[in-house]
């Protein structure tokens, strides 16, 4: 199946490392056009200019997703070309790890903010766009543990619930003017995130760094973990306009990790 995105436009927001920037290389080499976002303003301007199909015209914004209220300045600065966005694909940062109960309640604060709060931000930015041309993809990259709590990601396994449900909520509201949501649940997947969470276990645990891998690889089915590009090809079709009939759905990325249907 060829993926065809000429003619749309792409935010990927979280997209100077990992999965988002796997996916907004895919994007724009299937012809969307792109707007990087995320804090780092070096990394962002060296890495909207290494984008395929430059003749695109790939912008970016430098935001923190920690701070929604100047997220949504930032954006209402954007000159108002009405170009963003068919396409909004959600992802930040992960939560800080840790036990729930243990957790001060500024971490939950900082982790709504960031993932539910700023979520909302840019839908309202993003559905304009969406409604006029009648085609939208909202993808939301979530977590396994909607499905499953992860032990030691209590804040995560809270906010990320509620990010889910925001997502099959809209995705209902929001099916009558073309527009699909959709959660992608990545598994663990070789990224910066997974390199600090493996480190920090290991360093709680006495154990190697190998060691923690292994333990980790040996409860996956496929016994290793994802490549950003896995996460990035599921995220992609899901953007696709093959992909019109699929709402509303959580789709994990996993190697078959999650035990749950
Ligand atoms: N990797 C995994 O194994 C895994 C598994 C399950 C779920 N996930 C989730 O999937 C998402 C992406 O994971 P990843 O592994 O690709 O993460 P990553 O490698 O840590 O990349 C995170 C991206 O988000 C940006 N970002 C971080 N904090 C931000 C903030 N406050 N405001 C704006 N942008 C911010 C970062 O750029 P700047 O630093 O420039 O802002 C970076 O581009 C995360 O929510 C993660 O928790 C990952």
């Amino acid at each position: 199946m060829e993926i065809d995105l000429q003619g749309l436009t792409s935010i990927v927001c979280g997209s100077t490392q990992g999965i988002g920037w796997a996916t907004a290389e895919m994007m724009a080499n299937s012809g969307a056009r792109i707007m990087l976002i995320a804090r780092n303003k070096e990394k962002l301007e060296g890495l909207v200019h290494q984008l395929p199909n430059q003749h695109l015209q790939h912008e970016y914004l430098d935001a923190d997703f920690s701070e929604p209220h100047l997220l949504s300045e930032k954006l209402e600065k954007l000159p108002h070309d009405g170009d963003w966005s068919n396409i909004l694909v959600n992802n930040t940062g992960g939560p800080k790890g840790g036990p729930a109960n243990q957790a001060d309640l500024e971490e939950f604060r900082i982790a709504f903010n960031a993932h539910l709060i700023c979520n909302q931000i840019m839908l309202k930015f993003a559905m304009p766009k969406m409604v006029r041309d009648k085609f939208g993809r909202v993808i939301n990259i979530i977590s396994t543990s909607v499905k499953q709590p992860i032990p030691g990601l209590g804040v995560s396994n809270t906010i990320r619930g509620a990010v889910a449900n925001w997502s099959k909520t809209i995705a209902g509201e929001l099916g009558p003017e073309g527009i699909t949501v959709n959660n992608v649940l990545p598994g663990a997947t070789q990224t910066a995130r997974l390199e600090s969470l493996v480190m920090s276990k290991a360093k709680k645990e006495g154990k190697s760094v190998e060691e923690v891998e292994e333990a980790m690889k040996s409860n996956i089915p496929a016994r290793r973990f994802g490549s950003a590009e896995e996460i990035a090809n599921a995220i992609l079709f899901l953007a696709s306009r093959q992909a019109g009939y699929i709402n509303g759905v959580n789709l994990p990325v996993d190697g078959g990790r999650t035990s749950t249907l």
